[in-house]
């Protein structure tokens, strides 16, 4: 096969635009948004006004960096959902209107399933990708998921968390400690030097392989609300150690429901993705995951961890094969479907 696919991702903050070669990546751009550091989270009425302004641009650069030209093109993949619907009109709009000019078609791909996928993106230096069936623990900003991937349009929830995700954890807790948006990757740098033993969180009783992460929020603010009291710089004095003790209470978290996953379902091929495995921590917690129960698992790169649109173009791939193209008259969805 020889197909040309142009990913869109626009569900959240990035503006994204990729292309593909069957499953080879020629190009991945994505334009980030600083406008929603000011406000300490996304408002969603910026994102779209930012998106709208990003597209065309970023679709440019995509295109060139590719070093294709538009008439090339097979078909156009964007992200339906799930997201803020203001941003997803964006990507979908666009979708829409530049296949409908170049006469190809175009394909809905879910952003849940488009972060699974993502393990299939062949890059220069790709060592392998997940057999079938596989486990995926999908840590994002808004979800947190395990998956059994029976093959690219077969995919069942085998647990969920029952209220945040632990993207939102992370998030919310830096946000407590009064670090910039987002707050994961900044957890992530300071747990680096900082001691995971230094406090201890209480751990939810979740039954079977659901979540639950706003209990550890919600300790967390308390915690430091009482240490507050006693010294108004302990958030200061102790940022490392808050930090690799929260990001070691919520790996701890998420890795023992996802080994209880392996051990019913007697899955081996495990995989995580979404922006949440980009974490240090939670990738070392992989390897060491895989050593004990004899697994093999598959760590995304930190490109395609994080929104992009090459996860949205490869998600598009396997529907071009099965032919499974969406009608000019679709409309984005914000809830997931998965
Ligand atoms: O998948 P993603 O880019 O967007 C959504 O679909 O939500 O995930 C974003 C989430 C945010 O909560 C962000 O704080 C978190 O991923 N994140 C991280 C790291 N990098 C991004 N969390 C912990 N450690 C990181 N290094
Ligand atoms: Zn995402």
């Amino acid at each position: 096969m020889s197909i040309y696919i142009l990913g869109i991702e626009s569900s959240c903050d990035d503006t994204s635009a990729a292309v593909l070669h069957d499953t080879r990546i020629l190009s991945n751009v994505i334009a980030n948004q600083d406008i929603h550091k000011t406000y300490g989270g996304v408002v969603p009425e910026l994102a779209s006004r930012a998106h709208q302004q990003n597209i065309v641009p970023v679709v440019d650069v995509a295109l060139s960096k590719a070093k294709i030209t538009k008439n090339q093109l097979n078909a156009i993949a964007f992200t339906r959902g799930p997201g803020l619907l203001g941003s997803l009109l964006v990507g979908t709009s666009f979708a829409k209107s530049f296949a409908m000019g170049l006469g190809i078609p175009i394909i809905e791909v879910d952003h849940l399933k488009a972060h699974i996928l993502s393990h299939f993106i062949e890059d220069y230096d790709t060592a392998g990708h997940p057999g079938f069936p596989f486990l995926c623990l999908t840590v994002s900003g808004g979800h947190t998921q395990i998956v059994r991937v029976n093959s690219p349009s077969d995919m069942h929830v085998i647990g969920t968390t029952i209220d945040d995700a632990a993207g939102e954890a992370f998030d919310k807790a830096a946000k407590i400690m009064g670090l910039p948006y987002p707050g994961g990757p900044q957890i992530d740098k300071l747990a680096e030097v900082g001691n995971p033993d230094a406090f201890s969180f209480p751990e939810p009783r979740i039954k079977g392989l659901d979540y639950s992460f706003s209990g550890l929020k919600t300790s967390f603010l308390y915690f430091l609300r009482d240490r507050l009291k006693e010294d108004e710089a302990f958030i200061e004095k102790n940022k490392a150690d808050l930090s690799a003790s929260l990001q070691r209470t919520i790996i701890h978290i998420l890795i023992k429901k996802l080994k209880k996953a392996i051990e019913e379902t007697g899955i081996h091929e495990v995989a995580i993705a979404g922006g949440v495995s980009a974490n240090s921590g939670l990738r070392k917690a992989m390897q060491q995951l895989a050593s004990e129960t004899e697994s093999k698992v598959y760590v995304p790169k930190l490109q395609y961890s994080t929104d992009n649109a090459a996860m949205i173009a490869i998600a598009g791939y396997f529907k071009y094969l099965d032919k499974d193209f969406a009608l000019q008259n679709i409309t984005p969805y914000s809830k997931s479907r998965l």
